[in-house]
C-alpha cells in the first residue's frame, strides 16, 4: 500500500470545469500529486435531481478511493452542494473537502451587510447550499443566487471572452451592476466554470464595482493549510505530478481542458463507473 505522503490528493468534477479548482490546488501546492477524474460522459450535473447527483458523485468518488488517496476534493461545486456529506459519511475517515464552504466563508468575511451574488448552476441554486452558508456566516447580507447555464456552455466551447460572454454576463447581472439599484457588494463564482470568465466579468464590473470571490482559489487555500496535519500528511518533496482520468471524449478532454487548467494537459485515461 502507498504510504499516505506519498499518496495522491483526489480530485473530481462533472467534466473539465474543475480543472479551474486542480489549477488552483497545484498552485497552493506544487509538491503534491493530484490523481483528477473528470465524469465526462454525465456531465452536466447541474441540470439534475440532486438524487442522481449524489449517486454519481459517490461512483466518481469510488474510482479514485479504489486507487488510493490520500485526501478527496469535490471540485463540482453542484456535487459539493448536495453529496458532501453523504461522500464524507461513506469514505471516512478520509479527508473530504467541498467547494461551497471555503467560497461562502471568503465571500462573507469580505461582504460585511451588504449584497451578493452567487453565479452557480441550476441544482446549486435550487439546493441553497451557498445561500445557507453565507447567511449562517453573516445573517445581515442579503444574497441572491442566478443560475447560469449558458455561461457554462460557453466555457464548455473555449469561449471565455467577446461579444457573446459581455452578453451573456450582462443578462445575469441585471438589475445588480454598478448605478443600478440592486447593485451588488460580491459576486461569488459558484460553479467550475466560471474563473474563465473573471476578467471579461472584472471588466463589466469595472473597478469600483463588486469584489468577486472564486471557490477555487479559496477552497485551495482552505485544504493548504490542513495539508501537513496529523490526518494529512504533506508530499516528501520533488515537483508534483499529475494523473487525469474521463469517462468519455479524452482527445476533447486534452484539447479544451488545457484552457481551465492553465498548461498542456499530457494524457488522460478513459475509465467506466
Ligand atoms: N461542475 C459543475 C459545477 O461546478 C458545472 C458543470 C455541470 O453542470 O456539471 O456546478
Amino acid at each position: 500500500m502507498t504510504e499516505p505522503a506519498a499518496a495522491p490528493i483526489g480530485v473530481f468534477d462533472s467534466g473539465m470545469g474543475g480543472l479551474t479548482v486542480l489549477r488552483a490546488l497545484r498552485a497552493a501546492l506544487p509538491g503534491e500529486d493530484f490523481l483528477y477524474l473528470g465524469d465526462t460522459a454525465r456531465l452536466p450535473y447541474g441540470t439534475k435531481s440532486p438524487d442522481t447527483v449524489q449517486r454519481y458523485a459517490v461512483q466518481a468518488a469510488r474510482i479514485l478511493v479504489e486507487r488510493g488517496i490520500k485526501a478527496l476534493v469535490v471540485a463540482c461545486n453542484t456535487a459539493s452542494a448536495v453529496a458532501l456529506d453523504a461522500l464524507t459519511e461513506r469514505y471516512a475517515p478520509l479527508p473530504v473537502f467541498g467547494v461551497v464552504e471555503p467560497g461562502a466563508e471568503a465571500a462573507a468575511a469580505l461582504s460585511g451587510r451588504g449584497r451578493v451574488l452567487v453565479l452557480a448552476t441550476e441544482s446549486t441554486v435550487r439546493g441553497g447550499a451557498y445561500q445557507r452558508a453565507l447567511l449562517a456566516r453573516r445573517p445581515g447580507l442579503t444574497v441572491l443566487a442566478r443560475p447560469c447555464p449558458l455561461l457554462v456552455a460557453l466555457a464548455e466551447e473555449g469561449r471565455h471572452a467577446g461579444p457573446l460572454v459581455d452578453l451573456a454576463l450582462a443578462d445575469y447581472l441585471r438589475g445588480m451592476l454598478p448605478g443600478d439599484r440592486g447593485a451588488v457588494s460580491s459576486v461569488l463564482l459558484g460553479c467550475t466554470h466560471f474563473p474563465v470568465f473573471r476578467p471579461a466579468l472584472e471588466a463589466i464590473l469595472g473597478r469600483d464595482g463588486a469584489t468577486v470571490v472564486d471557490s477555487a482559489e479559496t477552497t485551495a487555500a482552505a485544504l493548504a493549510r490542513r495539508v501537513g496535519g496529523a490526518d494529512l500528511p504533506a508530499a516528501r518533496g520533488g515537483a508534483g505530478r499529475l494523473s487525469l482520468l474521463a469517462t468519455d471524449g479524452a482527445e476533447r478532454f486534452r484539447r479544451v481542458g488545457r484552457y481551465f487548467l492553465g498548461e498542456p494537459i499530457p494524457s488522460v485515461e478513459l475509465v467506466d463507473l
